[in-house]
């Protein structure tokens, strides 16, 4: 299985193709509503302070593994200690709860992109747009079916290689596109009061809850803890220095999800007032219309790339989010392409109705007081995901020995990092994941309040 695999040419093809699968709905819509809705500053101070260390170390965890065994999370763990397979399966479950209710998301983005399209950016600024938008027992539905129907049909057909082309031509563009707005929301009436709510840490703000928050949110936009990192790695060539493309792939992540909280939370500010700051999901649908509507006639034309440009992004990651759940099937089970692709997208459909329509005729139906989407949001990110993470720090620390990445990650020189690579996967990975687990579930149900 691992000796025909291809890979990536160099260092840059590698760095642009995970970062292609990091960045997308995770860092534009997620990121700014979790960050206002934590508190600002001190979310985005723990967010960095976990980035550089937790996400690094598990992020080279991850592509290290890949890289030594040439496998994918499930056959990478068996190869390494056949005790450990099922540290891929659960890191597998994954993919598979996100897929159906990111292509919900998705489904949101096109229905704006169509909005601009159509030249309707004044309606969809008001207020109680987005709200009766997505409780329509109808319309989001359709959306949710396009998105994840044109996904389908890319992994059916396996066009990949043409939409990575127009993706490395694309994210340079939504890059630019995201700078210039954040700079230009700076610019309008009472952004600064939102500026320093973003940047300026207020511990007052701070609880046990806001580090759950940004872990979750690590994981996910950093596509950690889900298998994707290993698959990656198992594509990385020998001679490309992996610590420093972990940084690149970082940096790029980090900075696209820092400049969507520029634009999002000061114009939350500006238009909306600080009470719409807990708004969750919603936000940026909410808010970003203003601010291009707020343009005046060259908002159309913004909004639209915007838009488009998301969807682009979303559709990259929805891309990789499928294949993986397609191709963990087809080892397992044998099934053909086209009947696996079949299978994945009736199941994402059964599981995103709900998701879709507990925003409306079906919000009285709650799981631990959540409704469906923001529970399968909850499950992966805040509990499967940690617990991957756990396992998979446990399992290099005390079982492989970090001695054999470390080796891995030094053929192409010494790892600069490398105490703090052992020291966190080792003892204060595991230590913070097990306290921050433990609270947050006992607070989720209602055992505790921290
Ligand atoms: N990291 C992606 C994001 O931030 O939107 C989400 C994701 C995409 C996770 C693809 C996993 C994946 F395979």
């Amino acid at each position: 299985m691992s000796e025909k695999r291809g890979s990536f040419t160099g260092k840059l093809g590698f760095v642009l193709a995970a970062a292609g699968s990091a960045v997308g709905l995770g860092n534009i819509w997620r990121f700014p509503y979790l960050a206002a809705q934590y508190g600002g500053g001190i979310f985005l101070l723990v967010y960095l302070i976990l980035a550089v260390t937790l996400g690094f170390t598990l992020m080279t965890a991850e592509i290290a593994i890949g890289r030594k065994t040439g496998l994918s999370a499930i056959g990478a763990f068996k190869k390494l200690d056949k005790r450990f397979g099922f540290i891929g399966w659960l890191g597998s479950l994954v993919p598979m709860i996100i897929l159906p209710y990111y292509s919900v998301i998705g489904g949101w983005v096109t229905k704006y992109l169509f909005t601009f399209l159509k030249g309707d950016m004044p309606a969809a600024a008001t207020d109680g747009f987005f709200g009766a938008f997505i409780a329509d027992p109808v319309q989001p539905i359709g959306w949710f079916a396009l998105f994840i129907g044109v996904t389908a049909v890319v992994v059916l057909f396996g066009v990949e290689k043409g939409v990575e082309k127009v993706s490395k031509l694309m994210m340079p563009i939504l890059v630019v596109l995201t700078v210039a707005v954040a700079v230009y929301s700076l610019t309008v009436d009472g952004a600064m009061e939102g500026l320093k709510y973003y940047l300026i840490p207020n511990f007052d703000n701070f609880s046990v809850t806001t580090i759950l928050a940004a872990m979750g949110q690590l994981f996910y936009s950093m596509s950690l803890s889900m298998g994707i990192m290993i698959t990656y790695g198992s594509y990385m060539k020998k001679d490309v220095n992996l610590a420093s493309s972990v940084s690149q792939i970082e940096l790029f992540d980090t900075g696209i999800a820092f400049f969507a909280g520029l634009m999002v939370i000061p114009a939350v500010f500006s238009f909306s007032g600080p009470e719409s700051l807990g708004k969750g999901p919603g936000l940026m649908f909410e808010t970003l219309p203003k601010v291009f509507n707020s343009m005046g006639f060259a908002g159309h034309f913004v909004g639209g790339a915007f838009f488009l440009l998301v969807l682009f992004a979303a559709l990259t990651s929805s891309i990789s989010l499928m294949e993986t759940v397609v191709s963990i099937l087809r080892d397992k089970l044998g099934w053909s392409r086209r009947f696996t692709c079949l299978i994945v997208l009736i199941g994402c459909l059964v599981l995103g109705v709900p998701s879709s329509l507990g925003n409306g005729i079906w919000s009285g139906f709650t799981i631990i007081g959540m409704d469906f989407l923001t529970f399968c949001d909850f499950i992966t990110n805040s509990v499967l995901m940690p617990i991957t993470a756990l396992l998979t720090c446990l399992f290099v620390g005390f079982v492989l020995k970090p001695k054999t990445l470390v080796d891995e990650v030094e053929i192409t020189g010494p790892f600069k990092r490398r105490q703090m690579f052992i020291t966190m996967i080792k003892w204060i990975a595991p230590i913070c994941i097990v306290l921050i687990l433990g609270f947050s579930v006992l607070e989720a149900l209602g055992v505790i309040t921290v």
